[in-house]
């Protein structure tokens, strides 16, 4: 059964954890469909782990267009929220409508994701209104980082604290089916998720959230530049691809590959009548 923006508000009212891991290609999302998750988020975190640009920043629809497709076609039952990359809906309600309604008709999927809180409820507000799910994304969101001054928790100070709760409300009350909240103490989070009626996806927000997402990297240990307090490391598949690689190479110098049954033979004749 196809998960739908309703499925995971219904998870929440019945009291059940919603699972969201980011894909970015047709390979991944097989697999990461396969397993039984909820949703696969198409983060814009591919600039970081898939394009090695070191932040979000320079990540443009084109990019996202290109692996949300691939995602698409992988993933039958997940529910697939786009990202939508930097600039693409912070300069007016028209570009953000304009371009989640292209990532919606290019990719295939189900919903769109932003940052920020309440300086974007209008947009969020207009893409609603469009018929297109919006999840929103408050608390650490990496668009800001110049604006930030780095990657930090957010909501450790009181004024901090009540912004973050204003946002959350901002964004539900603006017609956002579920909200990421990144890198903000446990307890906050717990608060907000108790406070809305809509999921709450928490990354590095504790475990009182609705649900939890990570970059699919850094679960599987495959992004190694950094890794931020809040990844467990569900598997060493780095690792173990890093075997497989020193023993292919090994077997090619050593001539052990290929073998005599990864070989097609000619038919018996064809070359000696050359
Ligand atoms: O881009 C991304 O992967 C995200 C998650 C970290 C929530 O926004």
């Amino acid at each position: 059964m196809s998960v739908t923006v309703s499925t995971v508000q219904s998870l929440k009212q019945k009291g059940e954890k919603i699972s969201m891991i980011t894909a970015y290609d047709y390979t991944t999302a097989r697999l990461v469909d396969a397993a039984g998750i909820n949703s696969i988020l198409v983060g814009d975190s591919l600039g970081n782990v898939m394009l090695g640009l070191g932040s979000t920043v320079p990540v443009t629809m084109e990019d996202m267009i290109t692996f949300g497709a691939a995602v698409c076609r992988g993933a039958e039952n997940a529910l697939v929220v786009m990202d939508m990359p930097f600039m693409s809906y912070q300069a007016s309600v028209y570009d953000a409508v304009v371009n989640a309604g292209r990532l919606m008709k290019e990719t295939g999927a189900t919903a769109v994701k932003l940052e920020g809180g309440v300086e974007v409820a209008d947009r969020i507000r207009a893409i609603t209104a469009a018929q297109i799910p919006v999840c929103a994304h408050i608390g650490l969101t990496p668009q800001g980082v110049n604006a930030f001054g780095g990657f930090k928790v957010q909501g450790k100070t009181a004024d901090g604290a009540r912004k973050l709760l204003e946002d959350a409300h901002a964004v539900e009350e603006a017609g956002a089916f579920a909200v990421v909240l990144e890198a903000i103490p446990a307890e906050l989070a717990a608060r907000v998720t108790e406070e809305l009626a809509i999921p709450t996806i928490g990354i590095g927000a504790g475990a009182g959230c609705d649900g939890q997402v990570l970059v699919n990297q850094d679960m599987l240990g495959t992004f190694t530049d950094f890794t931020p307090k809040f990844v467990r490391r569900f598997a060493e598949v780095g690792e173990v691809m890093k075997n497989a690689y020193a023993a292919y190479d090994a077997a090619v110098k050593d001539g052990t590959f290929p073998a005599p049954e990864h070989c097609y033979a000619a038919p018996a004749g064809v070359l000696e009548n050359l």
